[in-house]
């Protein structure tokens, strides 16, 4: 799914690349309440913000504000409406009812201002295959109405921003998927957007491909970059947010800044125990039933996983070796840290990635 291409230049604005500034608008941040930013100030503001395709509905009345300078993530499964939502925000994608702003703006009527102060990285790549690295971020250039001198002196400086300057001359189908993805991040920024949407940035890519563009959305951020994303990977949320929505089935299930929603969901540390199942038992979920109640008192709240169970307690040593004292032998025992896995699943009593 696609959020579309950039609409017709409208207002010039401050951005990534013009200089170390942070720009005015930027300052006045983090607030972090979301209830104190008015419409105004806010670089989204959505309040029962519903998406319908015919009868069903794909984003069922969300609040959310995303301030100047944060950055926001949707995190949820396959299907929660991140994209919809995306997409609305985007201007390609008509509100079908409750109120949305971007920089205080209705998409239904200043779309092509809009888009010409936000950079679009959809959930699907749309690289022109025909043209070589440097013409797609030329083409682009264009479409924002800039000469083709300024395009290419913006192109040449983001092609060195994403590493690809030694590829600027080469086709695009043969570039790998972190490469391709770099070059969609460095067309986004040709408009000098104060704001980034970027629709599950880093989903296909390798850890190294990850760290990269994490690291470049992370300086994107220290300039003053809005950035709203998507993503169903805890640990991006966790280390690209300041904040952000659980999505769930078209709807927001809670918000937060990942520590926030550790704290406030989960206990600090999980243990995480296996057990060896019964010759020819071949059905997994069962294997608490076996505890006979042998784990009771020892912590706030059990989830039963298809391999393994997990133990939500403060102190996950301590609660294994009182497990240990019961008599009980898992297979394997790891004691970890809570993630915001963790929060989805006590939210929604599913993993994220299923
Ligand atoms: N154009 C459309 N017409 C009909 N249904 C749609 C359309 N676009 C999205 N949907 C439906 O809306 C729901 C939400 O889809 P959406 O793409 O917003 O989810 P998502 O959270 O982005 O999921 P993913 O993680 O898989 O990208 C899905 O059930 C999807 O099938
Ligand atoms: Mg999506």
């Amino acid at each position: 799914m696609v959020i579309g291409p950039p609409g017709p230049p409208g207002t010039a604005c401050a951005g990534p690349f013009s200089g170390n500034t942070v720009p005015a608008a930027h300052r006045r941040y983090h607030r972090g309440v979301s209830e104190t930013i008015s419409p105004v100030d806010s670089a989204i503001h959505a309040r029962g913000l519903t998406k319908r395709f015919g009868a069903f509905t794909a984003v069922d009345g969300v609040d959310f504000d995303v301030a100047p300078g944060e950055a926001f993530g949707f995190l949820g499964p396959n299907g929660a409406g991140k994209t919809s939502t995306m997409r609305m925000i985007g201007t390609v994608s008509p509100v079908t009812a409750g109120t949305l702003t971007v920089f205080g703006l209705d998409p239904a009527h200043n779309g092509p201002r809009i888009r010409s102060r936000v950079g679009v990285v959809p959930q699907a790549d749309t690289l022109d295959n025909e043209l070589s690295v440097l013409e797609n971020l030329l083409i682009y250039g264009r479409y924002f109405g800039l000469s083709w001198a300024e395009s290419r002196r913006r192109a040449v400086e983001l092609l060195d921003f994403v590493q690809l300057t030694e590829r600027s001359g080469d086709q695009v189908e043969p570039l790998s998927g972190g490469m391709k993805r770099r070059l969609v991040i460095a067309r986004a920024l040709i408009n000098d957007p104060e704001m980034l949407l970027l629709d599950e940035p880093t989903t296909g890519l390798d850890p190294q491909a990850r760290h990269l563009l994490w690291d470049r959305l992370y300086r994107l951020k220290q300039r003053g970059v809005t950035l709203c994303l998507t993503t169903h990977y805890m640990d991006e949320a966790e280390q690209l947010c300041d904040r952000l929505v659980v999505m769930d089935k078209a709807k927001i299930v809670a918000e937060g800044s990942p520590r926030q929603l550790i704290e406030q969901y989960v206990t600090r540390e999980v243990l995480e125990l296996r057990f060896n199942r019964d010759e020819g038992d071949d059905g997994a979920a069962d294997d608490t039933s076996q505890l006979d109640g042998q784990l009771d008192g020892l912590a706030e709240r059990f989830e039963q996983l298809p391999d393994r169970l997990l133990v939500y307690t403060a102190d996950g040593d301590a609660t294994a070796a009182a497990a240990f004292e019961r008599g009980l032998r898992p297979a394997s025992v790891l004691v970890r840290r809570s993630t915001l896995e963790d929060v989805f699943l006590r939210l929604t009593g599913r993993s994220l990635i299923e």
